[in-house]
């Protein structure tokens, strides 16, 4: 069997893409390498840790020696790597936690990976998932593609793009087999609340002001986290070496109509009168730095592949609105501990 190691599979995107790649390939042995931050969760994967092609390791890709031993005892054929620090606003408060994870974490995987393999790269793959907020901010039009310069605006979008940059120096410098993607905003079961739609259901939930930054014209591109599982799935496996795709949803909201919209469902949802949840928004101060607008072009992979998202941002929407009112255990769990720190820290 094949030995894959995915990074950061106890988490948002990563518990989906381990779940899909355990049940989808039995031909594969997934290792599933998390440090088990505040943003990891066992439960996120629970319903295949008993599968026989399935291996957990709690370790942190900072230390590069756990990772080099890691290496020598596998010969991993393939590595797909998600394990990051991702939020902006934490990004705000601690720059360095970001570089650390997101910078030297990528470098011990490529050195780690470039050693292992030692030349001889037929058949190897190192995918790095990255996201589109390294292109920085558009204006009210044009879209991201895959040449549109990096321009990143927070300690986050600045620490990806460095990471991305890495990567492609070692498909440049040493022949490293690559692939790239830059992805846009994801939804969907197992989203931590500290995000806009995670978070604004658990508050409507919980009758919590629900904060909207700045004026809320901020507009996102929206795609469904199986809907990513599944491109990371096929540039896995079909994506040319040494080549970038954009991955978005054709899915453009601006924040507040999303908001609303949000307020709506979960009005119907939990049998309140029309427009009690949406007297919930409150304004609050805005994000520094606050990206106006991110949206994908994502022919590439379309032409390409022959991907596209499969479900409607609505049947998207519905689907996770009704996991988390099903997984209110998953949901108080999460909330509970230093999340509440972080809330009082970060809204108060
Ligand atoms: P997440 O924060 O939900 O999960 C990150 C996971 O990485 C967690 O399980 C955490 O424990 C683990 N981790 C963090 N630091 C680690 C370390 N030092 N060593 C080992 N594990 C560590 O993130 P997510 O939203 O699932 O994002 C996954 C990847 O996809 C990230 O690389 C992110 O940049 C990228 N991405 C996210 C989105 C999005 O909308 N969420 C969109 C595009 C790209
Ligand atoms: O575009 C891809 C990126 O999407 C990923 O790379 C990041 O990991 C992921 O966190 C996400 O970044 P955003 O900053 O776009 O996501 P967030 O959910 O934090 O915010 C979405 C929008 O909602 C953004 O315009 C800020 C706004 N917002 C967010 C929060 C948490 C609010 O108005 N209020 C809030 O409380």
């Amino acid at each position: 069997m094949k030995k894959i190691l995915i990074t950061g599979g106890a988490g948002f995107i990563g518990s989906h893409v381990v779940r899909r790649f355990v049940n989808k390939h039995p031909e594969y042995q997934i290792f599933n390498l998390d440090a088990l931050t505040y943003a990891g969760n066992l439960e996120n994967i629970k319903d295949i840790e008993n599968q026989p092609n399935y291996t957990f390791i709690k370790g942190d890709i900072v230390d590069e020696s756990f990772i080099n031993e890691l290496f020598s005892l596998h010969n991993f054929e393939g590595i797909l790597h998600l394990a990051a620090e991702s939020h902006v606003d934490r990004s705000i408060e601690d720059p360095l936690a970001f570089v650390k994870t997101n910078v030297i974490g990528t470098m011990n995987l490529l050195n780690a990976a470039k050693n292992q393999w030692k030349n001889n790269f037929e058949d190897k793959r190192f995918y790095h998932i990255s996201t589109d907020e390294v292109y920085g901010s558009l204006g009210t039009e044009g879209l991201f593609t895959e040449t549109t310069s990096y321009d990143p605006n927070s300690p986050y979008s600045a620490s990806k793009a460095s990471s991305d940059h890495f990567v492609r120096a070692y498909g440049e410098t040493y022949g490293l087999p690559y692939v790239l993607t830059n992805c846009s905003n994801n939804y969907g079961s197992y989203h931590f609340p500290e995000k806009l739609i995670p978070l604004f259901i658990n508050n409507i939930i919980n009758n919590k002001p629900l904060p909207v930054y700045g004026d809320g014209n901020y507009t996102r591109d929206w795609l469904f986290v199986e809907d990513h599982a599944i491109a990371i799935d096929l540039v896995f496996h079909e994506g040319k070496n040494h080549e970038t795709y954009n991955i978005g949803g054709f899915n453009e909201w601006k924040n507040i109509d999303l908001v609303k919209l949000l307020c709506q469902i979960m009005d119907q949802k939990l049998g309140r009168d029309e427009g009690v949840s949406e007297k919930l928004i409150t304004y609050v101060k805005n994000r520094p730095g606050h990206d106006l607008r991110y949206a994908i072009d994502a022919s590439k992979i379309n032409k390409e592949l022959g991907w596209k998202p499969s479900v409607t941002f609505e049947e998207g929407l519905e689907k996770t609105i009704n996991w988390y009112l099903d997984n209110e255990e998953w949901l108080e769990n999460v909330t509970s501990g230093s999340y509440k720190d972080y809330y009082q820290k970060q809204y108060s």
